[in-house]
């Protein structure tokens, strides 16, 4: 077994073993990837304050989002397609979360459904809703949240269209793969992936295959989901949903400050600073460039989560310091979940808080309740002054 000190570690194992259309899959962005690099890049522009001679002892970075205790305030993201990462992904990842005692959001284009992973899972977790043009099947999926007791309601706002990533187009990405020679070729290297992935029943879209009208297979579904995507999604939609759901709803993909501002009129529970990890709209600035404006607007009205980009338990400390109240990762627990399933998306989680912990530490902190501003130094202009 392979000592695994970072998330760089378990990437480089995910690349390794999981099929190359999964791999890349997640990791890329939208055209020149431009936003996709600047999220982490523009994070070690940040830099942190060494304070010394403080007690450092009993540390806690034990916290709420929206009013949920969390043992870090570290959620993990939603993510399409992880049970393509790793046999019954999304079970995994929420046995994982559950255990650590951080949110696990699922995906509507996760492979398990909601029921499965209800199934599996002892707390509520929460789940994030891609509104579709097909308003029966979205009040049927809002209903199918709240049977299984879900304790948020994550809308997605960034995705009206999908962004364009070109290795997917080259790849041909598909659940379950198609058996071309190229994948063929690909996948007689994975064979422990594809072992695992002949034991499970889990290979389609579970929450919409058989529960929505002329789809019974995955072949259709590529062309019902670009089809589906609601183009006219506005702030009245939102607001209904919201009623439909009565409960914590957060939004998620605001990165512009009169956005954040509407989010809150609407009455969200909480917003997510957010640009899809990069998958949307290259050219947009970085989440944490845009994350001090967002607080600055809303940040007294509306609890304000922060995610894309997070690639270390140092990251996720500067946003909270910033003035997030939560953060989300993406990429780093798919990491985990393709190098080593369960355990790897436990070892990511780990790898964060230890980070996040000892760092903390080094800036003189002992409750990630008592962090803010002062320990981080922000480069002047960093939020840019863009016209
Ligand atoms: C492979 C992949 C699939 C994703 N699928 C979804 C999804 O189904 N729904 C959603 O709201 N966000 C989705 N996202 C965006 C994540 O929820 C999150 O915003 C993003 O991963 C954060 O950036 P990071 O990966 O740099 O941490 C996806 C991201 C990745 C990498």
């Amino acid at each position: 077994m392979p000592v695994i000190t970072c998330i760089d570690d378990l990437k480089r194992l995910h690349r390794r073993r999981t099929p190359r259309m999964f791999y890349d899959y997640a990791e890329s962005g939208s055209w020149t990837e431009q936003t996709f690099r600047e999220n982490t890049s523009d994070f070690s522009r940040i830099r942190l304050r060494q304070r010394v001679a403080v007690d450092m002892s009993d540390r806690s970075l034990a916290s709420e989002m929206i009013g949920q205790p969390v043992t870090m305030p570290v959620a993990l993201a939603p993510v399409g397609l992880t049970g393509m990462q790793n046999a019954d992904g999304e079970i995994k990842a929420a046995r994982a979360a559950e255990r650590f005692g951080v949110p696990f959001t699922l995906s509507t284009m996760s492979i398990c459904s909601i029921e499965d992973v209800a199934e599996h899972t002892r707390k509520p977790f929460w789940f994030q809703l891609y509104t579709m043009k097909d308003e029966d099947y979205v009040r049927r999926l809002i209903q199918r949240a709240k049977d299984a007791k879900c304790s948020a309601l994550v809308i997605t706002l960034d995705l009206q269209l999908l962004g364009q990533r070109h290795k997917d187009l080259k790849n041909g990405l598909s659940a379950p793969p198609k058996l071309t020679a190229s994948t063929l070729a690909d996948l007689a290297t994975k064979w422990a992936w594809g072992l695992e992935m002949l034991g499970t029943k889990r290979r389609g879209f579970g929450n919409i295959v058989g529960h929505v009208k002329g789809v019974s297979d995955t072949s259709q579904l590529g062309a019902w989901t670009a089809e589906q995507f609601d183009p006219r999604l506005d702030w009245k939609k939102i607001a209904e949903i919201k009623e439909m759901w009565g409960g914590p709803v957060i939004l998620k993909g605001i990165l512009d400050v009169e956005d954040a501002k509407k989010a809150a009129e609407v009455g969200a529970d909480a917003i997510v600073v957010s640009n899809h990890g990069g998958r949307q709209l290259d050219g947009a600035l970085s989440s944490i460039r845009m994350l001090d404006p967002i607080l600055q607007a809303v940040g007294d009205r509306v609890e304000v989560h922060f995610d894309s980009g997070i690639r270390s338990g140092q990251d996720a400390l500067k946003a909270i310091a910033m003035g997030a109240k939560g953060t989300y990762i993406g990429r780093a627990w798919v990491h985990g979940l393709g190098a080593m399933g369960e355990e790897g998306v436990t070892t990511a989680l780990e790898v964060i808080r230890k980070e996040m912990d000892m760092t903390m530490a080094l800036c003189g902190k002992r409750d990630i309740r008592d962090v803010g501003r002062d320990i981080l130094l922000v480069p002047e202009g960093f939020s840019g002054n863009w016209q």
